[in-house]
């Protein structure tokens, strides 16, 4: 799939602030800082799009982005982020667990996670909650630049077992920096949103 335009819709805190339903949209989780924000600028090939920051905690809400005219991308704020108040946690993790509980047309999630890093309990807690509800899934391990090509297939298999993925899910090593995954995930989310 050709990226022929993205743009930012919206943010939102609630369900009333959600675009409208009759489109797929396709959710990015994971942990703060594992690279969400960029990977929605390197997808949509502008890298002043999604707002990124190398301070965990940057996205604190739902944005919506428009691709194609077609499907929406939506970056959420990333979990486990410790240097923020409980009652701060509490709301994000609500709106978190609100988005992907209630949207009517959730495609796909898009679970990311640094390579670099041992998959934490959350990981290991939202792949087990994707895979119970039954969602179509892709996982990529973003920062692959930043390793050797020896430690990434190390941790690729690392992460495959912690998380338990099943051979047929796609596991992709990413890297915003040289575009290295890109296609396989443009693939994907293509496949996607066109069948939902
Ligand atoms: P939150 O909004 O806090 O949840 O973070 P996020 O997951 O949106 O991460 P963001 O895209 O803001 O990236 C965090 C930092 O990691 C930034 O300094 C990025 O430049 C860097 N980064 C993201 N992806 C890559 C990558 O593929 N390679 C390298 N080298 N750095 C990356
Ligand atoms: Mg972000």
């Amino acid at each position: 799939m050709q990226i022929k335009n993205a743009v930012f819709v919206k943010s939102a805190v609630s369900p009333s602030d959600w675009p409208e339903a009759s489109l797929p949209q396709i959710a990015l989780v994971g942990r703060s800082n594992v690279g969400k924000s960029s990977l929605i600028n390197c997808l949509a090939n502008n890298y002043k799009l999604a707002r990124t920051s190398n301070i965990p905690g940057k996205t604190r809400l739902l944005n919506f982005y428009l691709f194609n005219e077609s499907f929406y991308v939506v970056d959420l704020p990333g979990y486990g982020y410790a240097n923020v108040s409980h009652s701060e946690k509490d709301k994000w993790s609500d709106m978190i667990d609100g988005y992907l509980t209630r949207v009517p047309n959730l495609a796909l999630i898009i679970q990311i996670l640094d390579i670099r890093r041992t998959p934490s309990t959350e990981d290991v807690q939202m792949s087990g909650w994707i895979k119970h509800f039954g969602f179509k899934t892709a996982v990529v391990a973003s920062k692959v630049d930043k390793l050797s090509r020896n430690s990434v297939n190390q941790n690729l298999k690392n992460i495959r077992t912690t998380l338990n993925i099943r051979n047929n899910i796609s596991l992709i090593p990413f890297s915003y920096r040289t575009g290295q995954g890109k296609d396989e995930l443009l693939t994907i989310m293509d496949i996607i949103s066109v069948c939902s």
